[in-house]
C-alpha cells in the first residue's frame, strides 16, 4: 500500500527511482512522482496512473543529481490528482517529503498551522511535510542535517497515526531521513551508496545487505554513513542482514504478467518451502522456527489461524488439515474481525498469523491482540524481515520469493504446504500414524511434477476460459477441503475479471442460492475423487437440473465427469488431504486467461493493493 523508494550515492538517482518504482508498483499505481536533488537545486516530477507515465514525464525533463526520493500510490486520503500524488512540499517548498500510511490527527495540525498556510493537495502526508518544515524554522539557516534531524522529530512526537516517510530538503545536500511507524522501511546498505524502501525488491538489484526499521526508528542515510536512532534521538545498532531472494526472482523472464510467472513458479517454490522440513522415515514434518517445548506443544487445546484475503483460505485448509490430523480445535478468522471481537484465548491457544506480505495492517494487529492475551503467536510469512516475521515468537517462511501480482497464487501454494506440514507435525505428537504421515510426505514429493501436469494444461484451460468470459456471475463450489479451494477460487475470478463470483460448499447450495442458478449463471465444481465425491455429484445434478452450466475439476481417468459437466479440467489424483495444492491451479488458470481475455491488468486490479498497511 503505496510504495517508498530513495536513493543516495554517486549514480544518476533518477533510473534507480524510475525502475525501483517499477518493481513497487504492485503497492499502489493510481500515481507516482519523484523528487531529486542536485547541488542546490530541486526537481520535482509527478503524473497520474502507472509508473510509465511519470517514466515517459520523466525523459522530457533534464533530471541530474545523486539524491532523489520516489513514490507510487494507493489513494487514502483526496483523490487520484497529480496535486495528490507525492512527494508533497513544505510551505517553503525546499522540503520534499514521501509518506505511506495514514496521519490520523491531520486536521488538528491544519488547524494550528494556521492560516497562512498555502497546500496543494487534499492528503494528509502534505500537512506532514508542513509540519516538519515549520519546525525546521526553529533552527537558524543555513540549515544541516542535525536541524533536519530535529525537525522531524519533533514533528513526529505531534503525530498520530502510521507512517513510513523520507525527507530531503533542498539546501541540505547528502541527507536522507526516513522514519517508521507502522509502514514498514528497508534500508539498502551499499558501497558509497544506501537505499531506502517499502520493501526490499527495488533494492534487490544493488544490495542483497539490508536493515528493517522497527516502528519508532529514524533513519538518518548519507552517502557514506547510516545511522539509526528513536525518536528520543537514542543511537541504535541494527544488524545487517543478507536477504537471499535473488534480482531476478522478481523479473517476469518471458511471461506476459508477473501472475502468470508466479503460477508457472509453484512446482519449484513448493519445492522450496518443503525441502528439509519433513522426515519421511519418521512420516512427520519438521519445522524448526516454532519455538516451543515438546511440553508447550501438548498444551496447545486450540489453533487459530489469522489472516485477510486468500492467506484467510489457506488458513481454512489449515482447519481441515489441523482437526483431521492432530484431533485439536481449529478455527480460522479473517483478522480484521478476530481484533475487534474480544475473542476467547488463552495459554493454550496456538495462533498463526499467516501472510505473503508480513505487513497487513490487520493481521499484524489481531496478532498483537493474541500475543497480550497470551496465546503462542507464530508466524507463516513470506516477506523476509518483514513486521509480522519479527513481532511472532516463531514461525516459518514459506520461501514463495517476492510476489508481485496482486492476486496471490504461488504464496498461497507455499502457505497450504507449511500448514500441512505443520498439522503433520501436530499429528504425529497426538494421533496420526507412522504410515499416514509417511503417505501424507510421498504425496508432497509427487507433487511439483503433478502440478506440472496441470500447468501443461494451460492453453486448453484458456479455451474454455474464453467461452465463460461474458457471463457476469458465476458459482465456484467444493465440498470439505476442496471448500477452501473454492473460495480461494472465486477470489481470483473477482480480484481479476471483476466477474461477480460467490464461493459455497456443495451442500449449501440447496439452502438459498439455487434460486439464482439458470442458464446465464455457470458453476465451476470441484468434484475430484474424494470420499465426498458422490456428495458433490449429486449436488452438481441439481444444478444441471435448473439448467446451469457446470465446469468440473475432476480426477484424471473419471470418465464419468462428462457426463456431468459442458467442461472438464482433468488434475492428477492425490491423497485428499494434499488436494488442495493441485485444484486451486486450473482455478487460478481459468480466472487468469479470462482476465486476459477482457483486457484487464491482470497484475494490477482496480481498486486493490497487494499489501494492505492500513485498516
Ligand atoms: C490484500 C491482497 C490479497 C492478500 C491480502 C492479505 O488484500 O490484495 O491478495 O491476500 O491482502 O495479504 P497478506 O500479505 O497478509 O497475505
Amino acid at each position: 500500500m503505496c510504495g517508498i523508494i530513495g536513493y543516495i550515492g554517486s549514480k544518476e538517482a533518477a533510473p534507480i527511482l524510475l525502475q525501483g518504482l517499477r518493481r513497487l508498483e504492485y503497492r499502489g499505481y493510481d500515481s507516482a512522482g519523484l523528487a531529486i536533488q542536485d547541488g542546490d537545486t530541486l526537481a520535482r516530477v509527478r503524473s497520474v496512473g502507472k509508473i510509465e507515465n511519470l517514466a515517459a514525464r520523466a525523459a522530457t525533463e533534464d533530471l541530474p543529481g545523486g539524491v532523489g526520493i520516489a513514490h507510487t500510490r494507493w489513494a487514502t486520503h483526496g483523490g487520484v490528482t497529480e496535486e495528490n500524488a507525492h512527494p508533497h512540499t513544505d510551505q517553503s517548498q525546499k522540503l520534499v517529503l514521501v509518506h505511506n500510511g495514514i496521519i490520523e490527527n491531520y486536521r488538528e495540525i491544519k488547524e494550528q498551522l494556521g492560516s497562512e498556510h498555502i497546500y496543494n493537495s487534499e492528503t494528509d502526508s502534505e500537512i506532514l511535510a508542513h509540519l516538519i518544515g515549520e519546525h525546521l524554522l526553529e533552527s537558524t539557516a543555513p540549515y544541516t542535517k542535525e536541524h533536519l534531524l530535529k525537525a522531524v522529530e519533533e514533528a513526529l512526537k505531534q503525530v498520530r497515526g502510521t507512517y513510513g516517510i523520507v525527507v530531503l530538503h533542498k539546501d541540505i545536500p547528502n541527507c536522507l531521513i526516513a522514519a517508521r511507524m507502522g509502514s514498514p522501511l528497508v534500508v539498502g546498505v551499499g558501497d558509497g551508496e544506501h537505499y531506502i524502501a517499502s520493501d526490499a525488491t527495488p533494492i534487490l538489484p544493488y544490495t542483497k545487505k539490508m536493515m528493517f526499521l522497527d516502528d519508532g526508528e529514524i533513519a538518518i542515510l548519507t552517502q557514506d554513513a547510516i545511522e539509526i536512532q528513536t525518536l528520543a534521538h537514542e543511537l541504535i545498532e541494527k544488524e545487517v542482514e543478507e536477504i537471499e531472494w535473488s534480482a531476478e526472482e522478481a523479473e517476469k523472464q518471458g511471461y506476459a504478467d508477473f501472475m502468470l510467472k508466479e503460477i508457472f513458479d509453484q512446482p519449484t517454490v513448493f519445492e522450496d518451502a518443503i525441502r528439509g522440513r519433513y522426515d519421511v522415515e519418521e512420516g512427520v514434518g519438521k519445522l524448526g522456527g516454532l519455538n516451543m517445548t515438546d511440553d508447550e506443544i501438548k498444551q496447545v487445546r486450540r489453533v487459530i489461524f489469522i489472516a485477510c484475503g486468500t492467506a484467510s483460505h489457506a488458513g481454512m485448509v489449515g482447519k481441515y488439515a489441523f482437526e483431521r490430523l492432530a484431533g485439536i480445535p481449529t478455527e480460522v478468522d479473517v483478522a480484521s474481525e478476530f481484533r475487534y471481537r474480544d475473542a476467547v484465548i488463552d495459554e493454550h491457544t496456538l495462533v498463526f498469523g499467516i501472510s505473503q506480505s508480513g505487513e497487513t495492517a490487520d493481521t499484524l494487529a489481531a496478532l498483537r491482540e493474541a500475543k497480550r492475551k497470551g496465546a503462542f503467536v507464530r508466524g507463516i510469512v513470506n516477506s523476509v524481515g518483514s513486521t509480522i516475521a519479527r513481532e511472532t515468537d516463531g514461525g516459518t517462511y514459506i520461501h514463495a520469493g517476492p510476489e508481485l501480482a496482486v492476486a496471490s497464487t504461488k504464496a498461497y501454494t507455499n502457505m497450504v504446504a507449511i500448514i500441512l506440514l505443520y498439522a503433520l507435525q501436530f499429528g504425529r505428537a497426538q494421533r496420526t500414524t507412522l504410515a499416514t504421515g509417511q503417505r501424507l510426505l510421498n504425496a508432497l514429493l509427487e507433487l511439483p511434477q503433478k502440478m506440472n501436469r496441470i500447468l501443461e494444461q494451460s492453453d486448453a484451460i484458456k479455451v474454455i476460459a474464453e467461452t465463460y468470459k461474458d457471463y457476469e456471475d458465476f458459482f465456484v463450489i467444493g465440498r470439505g477441503i476442496n471448500y477452501p479451494t473454492a473460495l480461494e477460487g472465486s477470489l481470483k475470478l473477482k480480484e481479476i475479471t471483476y466477474r461477480h463470483s460467490e464461493a459455497y460448499p456443495g451442500g449449501e447450495m440447496k439452502h438459498g442460492s439455487l434460486a439464482l442458478v439458470d442458464e446465464s449463471f455457470p458453476t465451476i465444481a470441484v468434484m475430484t475423487k474424494n470420499q465426498l465425491y458422490d456428495k458433490m455429484r449429486s449436488n452438481i445434478e441439481e444444478i444441471r437440473a435448473r439448467k446451469g452450466k457446470v465446469i468440473v475439476i475432476a480426477t484424471e481417468g473419471d470418465d464419468r465427469a462428462h457426463e456431468l459437466a459442458d467442461d472438464v479440467i482433468f488434475v492428477p489424483e492425490t491423497m485428499e488431504l494434499v488436494e488442495p495444492l493441485l485444484n486451486h491451479i486450473p482455478l487460478q488458470l481459468f480466472s487468469y486467461h479470462m482476465a486476459v481475455a477482457l483486457g484487464r491488468d491482470v497484475d494490477r486490479p482496480r481498486n486493490l493493493a497487494k499489501s494492505v498497511t492500513v485498516e
